[in-house]
């Protein structure tokens, strides 16, 4: 398995999308608008910094957040937060800002800043808006994210299954109802390369269009036809969107998030995955066992306030294995939000230290909690467990992936 540790930081900049030696006319098809905005325009930014390494066992870390902040937050401020990305940034002069480059660099300006530790960079990920963000990865691959919403209704059910079935299967999610989706288009190339942006302008924006004419404000079951003999799950329809995607602009994945906290995910190979969120609510204390008061208060700094302190937790448990074609369904929708609430039970409103038995013997970092659920919701999830993810607040995230 692979643990990576996530730290998200902020900074605001303005940029302006556009290459130089291009034409206007160039510059509208590949950025749109904003490329004519000669002084640019602005985005607060949010960047997720993104480790992975070994976990030292004598203070349950993988890398020390605070200090990760302290380099990061160097990078940001020197090179990148209140600055006019294009002019007060040299990697910036030739080529356009695009959330791919920007996170490449980041990636680029960091890395170099933790060659003395264990613990390396494996990815950037960065979020300009709610609707774009862009992700760089050790390795140069780049991904690029396009989110858009869409509103409908529609009926849980499978053509293939008989009323009772479907009855059985759904319940009242058969009934006619309504959700706000959100949906994620992940473009990915394995080197970032030319001047221009991963996907243009012009041919994002004609696909979102079209999708949205689609499918928002319909009836999906009755509305969309090419959805009249398939599945309609969140499952299915998170297919069709790939399949309807891809068709014109080749794409690795879609997540398709029918609520917040629930979501399927379904990727260039076919490959099928469901996403549940749940919180839990404890109290902790980072204290090791096998060094002073002074370097426990050094190591952990205001988590180890010998009273202790508490988080929400918010947990993330996503799912994989085999499809069941018949009813459209990767996982029963009421088995996984039972299985994971089930694992988080012995911990809700508990002290972690004082009042259960995972952490009498290592600290209840992030890093250990999140290791020590992952036993107990893959046995609770048929052992289909393939990402569980921890929030200890929205700045620092911990995750294990099965390999
Ligand atoms: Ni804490």
């Amino acid at each position: 398995m692979i643990l990576t540790v996530s730290k998200r930081l902020e900074f605001s900049a303005s940029r302006r999308l556009f290459v130089p030696r291009w034409s206007a006319s160039e510059n509208l098809t590949a950025f749109g608008p904003e490329s004519a905005a000669e002084f640019g325009t602005g985005r607060n930014y949010v960047v997720f910094f993104i480790f992975s390494g070994p976990v030292d066992a004598s203070n349950g870390m993988l890398i020390n957040i605070s200090e990760m902040k302290r380099r990061a937050g160097g990078v940001l401020h020197d090179r990148f937060d209140h600055k006019f990305l294009n002019q007060d940034n040299p990697d910036f002069r030739e080529t356009a800002p695009t959330p791919e480059r920007v996170a490449g660099q980041l990636f680029l300006d960091l890395a170099p800043r933790f060659a003395d530790v264990d613990a390396k960079l494996v990815a950037c990920h960065l979020q300009e808006s709610p609707e774009r963000s862009a992700t760089f990865y050790a390795g140069g691959a780049a991904e690029s994210n396009y989110w858009f919403e869409f509103s409908a209704a529609r009926r849980t059910m499978s053509p293939q299954l008989t009323p009772a079935e479907n009855e059985r299967m759904f319940g009242q999610a058969t009934a006619l109802h309504g959700h706000n989706y959100r949906a994620r288009l992940t473009f990915r190339s394995e080197k970032l390369s030319g001047e221009g942006p991963m996907v243009c302008y012009d041919k994002i924006d004609e696909c979102l269009g079209s999708l949205r004419r689609e499918l928002d404000h319909r009836d999906l079951n009755n509305d969309v036809p090419a959805m009249k003999d398939r599945p309609m799950t969140t499952e299915g329809l998170a297919g069709y969107l790939y399949e309807r995607v891809n068709s014109a602009l080749p794409l690795n994945r879609v997540r398709l998030h029918e609520r917040e906290d629930f979501f399927a995910e379904v990727f260039e190979d076919k490959s099928v995955f469901l996403g549940m969120r749940l919180p839990f609510f404890a109290a902790h204390r980072l204290h090791a066992k096998d060094v002073s008061p002074e370097q426990n208060l050094e190591l952990y700094g205001k988590c180890n306030n010998p009273l202790g302190h508490g988080h929400r937790y918010l947990t993330e448990a996503t799912v994989g294995g085999e499809m069941d074609e018949r009813s459209g369904t990767l996982f029963d929708f009421v088995a996984l939000r039972d299985g994971l609430e089930e694992a988080l039970r012995p911990w809700q409103n508990r002290h972690l230290d004082l009042e259960t038995d995972d952490f009498a013997d290592v600290p209840s970092t992030g890093e250990n909690i999140v290791r020590a659920l992952w036993p107990k919701v893959d046995a609770g999830l048929q052992h289909r467990l393939s990402r569980l993810r921890l929030w200890e607040t929205a700045n620092n995230r911990f995750t294990l992936r099965r390999t």
